[in-house]
């Protein structure tokens, strides 16, 4: 990276000067923060890609600020500088959290930009490498939408056909886990666009003023940050497909672009004058009900009404209970191959307990029970004690839910299902204090879906 977005947290004023002077002159675009407070709120406003951190802040300690920017970026580079060189625990105990390398007080410059050059290296390569492999997953789902039931083939039957047009715009709703990024994949393989791009966007996860730039690409020059041009998704996907995730997430301004661009695949770089000619096919995916957005003034209705020409609704599990044990076979298949393990079948007693469960996490939850219960499994046959507690005890599960504080009625049976969603993410949340990369671990979602419920249920984090 020549020019980076650099971030300098350190409470001397001068050194903080010097040190964001330096690398202004190297060409990275800096700003500081004598405090943490003011950097943790920098790192929510303006997208970072390096941090230079002091160890010791007047208003908290370094290593909160170090947390904070893994949450909001797990990929930003953080160097810390520590002043006691005699204690190195603090550094370390840094190292562990995430920080990329530290530097110990009073330092020569050209150590600092060592580095920093090290560490900006670093992420280069790691961006290039998780686009790559990002690039051959599009290219190859590794796993076939599996499932026979009568809604899966219904589903299969209408991705067969929309893969056949040309060009139709396909919107697939679905809740969190049910296989929406499958289903856009497998649209892109079984279409005559089969050997060209597949481009995902994430439309949650990238802050809102960058998703333009993202999608439709930049002229050097086109505002501060655009050093050099850059080509958007739409361009590279040209021939292939784009697949935009929680398109929800798109602010209404963006909107009329991109179904502009859509009609016509024609659209132009920012602060570009050239129209640029594609011939792109968009999957969108969502789990909230954007006709239900429309309604709220939340999403666009003439996007809307573009995108709803050809829906694929994916059932939840729980709605289509006869696809659970040949999922949990094939997820059985997969896992002995990958831990080495030979099990051949489940229990009966177990086998109800998976189809009696209503599955909240839906396909991707039934992935991760099985992959836990085949490494827990000793011998060949899946039994109830590999199956987590809430499988095996619906009735303890619910009572904690209800005896949890804000629970919104103690009459258990008025609650709706969303309603114990609700209250299992703030239960979830509190328990992990608010981090939200481990409670989306333990809820089995992203982060993005996380997000995007606590915004749904105005969860607070
Ligand atoms: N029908 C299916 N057959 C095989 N695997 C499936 C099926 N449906 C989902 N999966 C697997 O379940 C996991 C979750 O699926 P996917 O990521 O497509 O869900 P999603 O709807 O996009 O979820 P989210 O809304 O959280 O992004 C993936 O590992 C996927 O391969
Ligand atoms: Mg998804």
């Amino acid at each position: 990276m020549d020019s980076a977005r650099m971030l300098i947290v350190e409470d001397n004023a001068d050194l903080c000067h010097t040190l964001a002077e330096v690398f202004r002159k190297s060409g990275h675009k800096v700003v500081t923060a004598l405090n943490g407070a003011e950097a943790q709120r920098l790192l929510k406003t303006s997208a970072i890609d390096l941090v230079l951190l002091d160890l010791r802040l007047p208003d908290m300690l370094g290593i909160k600020v170090l947390e904070f920017a893994k949450e909001v970026d797990p990929e930003i580079m953080v160097i810390m500088m520590t002043a006691v060189a005699n204690d190195p625990r603090p550094a370390v105990e840094a190292m562990k959290v995430g920080a990329f390398d530290y530097l110990t007080k009073p330092f020569e410059l050209d150590e600092v930009k060592l580095v920093v050059a090290k560490a900006l290296e670093t992420a280069g390569l790691k961006r290039e490498v998780s686009r790559l492999k990002q690039q051959q997953r599009g290219q190859f789902p590794e796993t076939e939408l599996f499932g026979d039931s009568a809604p899966m083939q219904e589903i299969k039957n209408l991705i067969k056909i929309v893969s056949d047009t040309p060009r139709t715009s396909v919107l697939i709703q679905g809740e969190s886990g049910t296989g929406k990024e499958l289903v856009a994949k497998t649209i892109h393989q079984w279409s005559a666009r089969q050997d060209k791009p597949f481009v995902p966007i994430n439309c949650g996860a990238i802050p809102e003023n960058l998703l333009e730039s993202e999608l439709f690409g930049h002229e050097k020059g086109a505002f501060t940050d655009a050093k050099a041009l850059k080509k958007g998704m739409f361009e590279l996907a040209d021939t292939g497909t784009v697949f935009l995730d929680e398109i929800s997430s798109m602010r209404p301004a963006l909107q009329p672009k991109l179904l502009r661009a859509l009609e016509t695949q024609i659209f132009r770089r920012i602060g570009g004058t050239a129209d640029i000619q594609v011939d792109v096919r968009l999957v969108a995916a969502t789990n909230r009900d954007l006709g239900e957005m429309v309604k709220l003034g939340e999403f666009r209705e003439d996007l809307y009404y573009r995108l709803k020409v050809m829906v694929i609704v994916l059932p939840p599990l729980r709605e289509r209970i006869e696809d659970v044990l040949p999922l949990a076979q094939l997820f059985i298949e997969k896992n002995n191959r990958e831990f080495n393990k030979n099990i051949t079948g489940i229990a009966d007693d177990a086998e109800a307990l998976l189809r009696e469960y209503q599955w909240p996490g839906n396909v991707r939850e039934l992935k991760n029970v099985i992959e836990r219960g085949v490494i827990l499994c000793q011998g060949n046959q899946l039994k109830p004690e590999h199956l987590p507690m809430e499988l095996r005890d619906e009735k303890s599960r619910h009572a904690a839910v209800i005896a949890a504080p804000i629970t919104a009625t103690d009459d258990d049976a008025s609650l709706s299902l969303e309603q114990m969603e609700k209250v299992h993410i703030q239960n979830v949340l509190n328990k992990f204090k608010g981090n939200k990369s481990r409670a989306a671990k333990a809820l089995n979602i992203s982060r993005s879906t996380l997000r995007e419920k606590m915004r749904l249920y105005e969860l607070a984090g």
